[in-house]
């Protein structure tokens, strides 16, 4: 298979510290919306056209993986009107992928003095949203009724009286929540317009389409933040637990491209090894055939992106550091909750559009927007590769295609 990512590139360690982190967003208010949450049609205008073509595909042959240069402005969006009204897929209560209603008379929310506000062209989809929809994080959780969706690639149509460098019509990309946890935004990416805080977006990498951007923000920033919490490094070596999720499949470019990692070691089950390689991987390894515990090899740092705390810190060297996104955490295993800033996305877009980092997005989609609770239950299989995007957010779109 072609490789994907060139061996000639030369490697160039980022590593300027990120800003110390800032006050958490406050969850919007209930009034942002306007209940009740029916599915009836209004004739809210929707004022999005779209001059389409597919986001870039395929250099690998099974899986989207792609930062391709694109022809320019392939998504014409219409910012001169904003309505009062939106579709957006909303919840009332917690619960399964069956209490997502999608809505067409949710208000649109208000604009903050920091804040701009987003038609959203693509969104995409992590396992913190369903977790959230469920009732996990019911504790910390913003009040119901949730749109739900962290990540956003669009364009902005408004913005604050505070907003020094976004102006109307600039193309965005980032994760609207800045904790994930703690008061995540009420009003969420899966709708056609969100409001989101200057800081926590970057300009979208020109040579990326919108459905490429959206599947980026919050597990790039994850992968990132992990690192940097590790004192990774260039020369350092790391094995990521579920290189073929959403995380994983960044993480292992971040390491290598980025950070100028020595080794990068992966797990994934048999038919996504090859893709693990394409990314960068040295050595993938099979977890339904081979257990990496049992292998000789100890690294600089083990990053648990699937929730193997327990084993992941008998792999790593003396001194090194064990990252664990989920379940059970053993010493000397730390772990941490992705904060959200634009600023770890400005510095990741240069390897973005020279296409050193690519974005994966899981061949299943995108789903278009009407199709949101089936990507969902897809995610929810826990089996997807990269990432899974909701892309057009388009009601004229979906209505064009289907006439077509
Ligand atoms: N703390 C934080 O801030 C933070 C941030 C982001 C994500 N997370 C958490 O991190 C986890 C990963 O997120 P994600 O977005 O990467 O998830 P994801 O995309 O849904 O992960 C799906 C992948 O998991 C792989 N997988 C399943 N079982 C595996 C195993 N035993 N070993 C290795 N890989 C396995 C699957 O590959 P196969 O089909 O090959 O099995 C699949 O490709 C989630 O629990 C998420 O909630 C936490």
């Amino acid at each position: 298979m072609e490789a994907l990512l060139s061996s000639t590139t030369t490697t160039t360690s980022l590593r300027p510290p990120l800003p110390p982190s800032s006050t958490t967003n406050p969850p919007l208010s209930l009034s942002t919306f306007t209940p009740p949450f029916t599915t009836t049609t209004t004739k809210t205008p929707y004022p999005l056209t779209h001059k389409t073509s597919k986001p870039n595909k395929n250099i690998c042959s099974r899986y989207r993986v792609s930062a391709t240069p694109k022809s320019a402005a392939e998504t014409t969006v219409d910012i001169s009107t904003v309505p009062s009204e939106m579709k957006a897929w909303v919840y009332d209560e917690y619960g399964g992928v069956d209490v997502l209603k999608l809505s067409s008379n949710v208000t649109v929310p208000s604009v903050n003095d920091d804040q701009v506000l987003v038609k959203v062209v693509a969104a995409a989809l992590n396992p913190v949203d369903f977790k959230r929809r469920l009732g996990k994080f019911q504790a910390t959780d913003s009040a119901l009724p949730t749109v739900p969706g962290y990540d956003v690639a669009g364009v902005v149509v408004k913005v604050g009286k505070q907003v020094k460098g976004l102006k109307v019509g600039d193309e965005v990309y980032g994760n609207i929540s800045e904790k994930a946890l703690d008061g995540p935004k009420q009003s969420g990416s899966l709708a056609e317009y969100t409001a989101v805080e200057e800081k926590l977006l970057a300009l979208k990498p020109k040579n990326l389409d919108f459905a490429q951007a959206a599947s980026l923000p919050l597990a790039i920033e994850t992968g990132y933040e992990g690192l940097e919490r590790a004192g990774f490094s260039e020369g350092k070596s790391i094995l990521v637990l579920n290189g073929a999720g959403g995380v994983g499949s960044l993480l292992i470019q971040v390491a290598k491209q980025v950070f100028g990692a020595s080794k990068v070691a992966a797990t994934a089950s048999t038919s996504k090894l090859e893709l693990l390689k394409s990314l960068g991987a040295d050595l993938a390894i099979d977890y339904t055939k081979e257990d990496f515990e049992q292998l000789p090899d100890k690294y600089d740092v083990v990053f648990d992106a699937i929730g193997q705390g327990e084993k992941a810190v008998k792999v790593v060297k003396e001194g090194g550091s064990v990252v664990v996104l989920t379940g059970a955490v053993s010493p000397p295993g730390f772990r941490f909750v992705v904060t959200s800033t634009g600023t770890t996305l400005t510095k990741l877009n240069p390897y973005l559009d020279s296409g050193k980092v690519k974005a994966v997005i899981d061949p299943n989609g995108p789903f278009p927007f009407d199709r949101v609770k089936e990507a969902f239950s897809y995610l929810e299989t826990n089996r997807a590769t990269g990432k899974v995007v909701v892309y057009p957010i388009s009601e004229e779109y979906i209505l064009e295609k289907m006439a077509q």
